[in-house]
């Protein structure tokens, strides 16, 4: 058995894990990162693709902005259509844009900068249990190769996603979680098509909510509600564009090019919270500790900004020797969570299509949506939230 020793042990190499080690590597503080996975699975993976300006900023204090600025799409607006009517909101008034670039390309821009920096993630460690973490002596047990392993720590961040294992180090008379399940999910398709219009679009339709996204002016990335018993193997390329385009208003749906398909998935909707986020010396940041529908583009945002704030707790740690930072992760990144929830939550709920509404529940998304495009303070509160302009 092998015993080593790291300042911060990190579980999961997301956007979380690799973001938080590229932060803390730049002020000096050690990690290392255990990924369950192979580095080729991790780049492979097919997110999220919104990105907020202050996230970039994040992105590009920790050195791996450069690409995503020269390549990411960046977004004044975007279309909202209900049946075959269509709105724009602009971002203009608030200064405000969007970078559109997808999770796949950010991952691989901090892999090359773990890489760069001979930080590597340790890939396809298995077994992973957290031990000591209320003790100033926290421990990780792993194995890889068949070998057993000891990881010694000062602090140890969960960044291991909603499936991992960090959360349950936390005794549940001390975790409390929040969470509604969707009753539809999301199939998505990445294709090398053009856009079906230059912004992003979101649809409420009679037939279940769609989104035309896009990764280039050469590929598209769309999704479209589907029921959670649905299978990919049951959507066809040709299903699934036929389906998008009766969902599309009439003018759009001219401008939509079908193509072959280069990936396609089905995502489960899930708000979740889990408080608190500290539990002794264990920090749970990104999809660890939260989730949320992917209508509003929060995901990864949310999970960049978590990273940023615990690596300024640590830094002051380690270089202040003073805990304030740490001591308040919890409570002012649940503030910041609980935002992003109640926003993505509620775009989530006027948009799709909930099995059993009634009438009236239409006619209700449907004056929502109307005050939304109608009121320049309705716009002007959708922009804050979408774009994450607020402070
Ligand atoms: P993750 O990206 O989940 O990374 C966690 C890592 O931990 C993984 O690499 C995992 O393999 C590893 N891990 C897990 N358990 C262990 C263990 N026991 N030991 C070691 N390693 C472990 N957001 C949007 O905004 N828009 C979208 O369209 C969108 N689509 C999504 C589709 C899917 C299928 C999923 C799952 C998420 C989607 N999201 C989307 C959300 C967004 O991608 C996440 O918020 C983001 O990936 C969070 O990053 P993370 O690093 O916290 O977690
Ligand atoms: C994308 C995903 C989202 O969840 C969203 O709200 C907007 C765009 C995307 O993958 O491009």
């Amino acid at each position: 058995m092998s015993t080593a020793r790291t300042q911060v042990g990190i579980i999961g190499s997301g956007p979380s894990g690799l973001l938080l080690a590229q932060l803390l590597e730049r002020a000096g503080i050690d990690s290392v990162v255990l990924e369950r996975r192979s580095r080729d699975y991790v780049l492979g993976r097919v997110r999220a693709g919104v990105i907020e300006q202050g996230a970039v900023a994040i992105l590009r204090e920790a050195g791996v902005a450069e690409r995503l600025e020269r390549e990411g799409l960046k977004h004044h607006g975007v279309e909202i259509a209900v049946g075959e009517q269509r709105y724009r909101i602009d971002f203009a008034a608030q200064a405000a844009s969007l970078t559109v670039y997808g999770q796949t390309e950010l991952t691989k821009d901090l892999m090359d900068a773990r890489e760069a920096s001979g930080g590597l993630p340790r890939f396809e460690v298995e077994e992973v249990v957290l031990e000591d973490v209320a003790t100033a002596r926290p421990r990780l047990r792993y194995r890889q190769d068949g070998a057993a392993h000891v990881l010694d720590c000062d602090f140890i961040a969960g960044c291991d996603g909603f499936h991992g294992v960090s959360r349950a180090a936390i005794p549940a008379d001390v975790l409390t979680t929040h969470e509604r399940v969707y009753p539809f999910g999301w199939l998505g398709v990445l294709a090398d098509v053009p856009p079906v219009s230059s912004e992003l679009i979101y649809l409420s339709h009679e037939r279940g909510f769609a989104l035309c996204s896009m990764r280039s002016a050469a590929r598209s990335r769309c999704y479209l509600q589907c029921d959670l018993d649905t299978e990919v193997s049951a959507w066809s390329d040709e299903r699934f564009w036929d389906e998008l385009e009766a969902r599309l208003p009439t003018e759009l749906a001219a401008h939509l090019t079908r193509g072959p398909t280069l990936e396609k998935s089905i995502a489960p909707l899930r708000s979740f919270v889990a408080e608190p986020l500290r539990y002794g010396r264990l920090f749970l940041a990104g999809d660890a500790a939260h989730i949320v529908p992917p209508t509003g583009a929060k995901g990864l945002n949310l999970a960049v900004r978590d990273v940023q704030q615990l690596a300024a707790a640590f830094v002051t740690h380690y270089r202040e020797k003073r805990d304030t930072l740490l001591d308040g992760y919890s409570a002012t990144a649940l503030r910041r969570i609980w935002r992003a929830e109640r926003f993505s939550a509620w775009l989530t709920s006027v948009l799709h299509r909930f099995p059993g509404r009634t009438s009236f529940d239409r006619r209700m998304q449907i004056a929502e949506l109307d005050q939304l495009v109608s009121s320049s303070a309705a716009r002007a509160a959708f922009v804050e939230a979408y774009t994450g302009s607020q402070a």
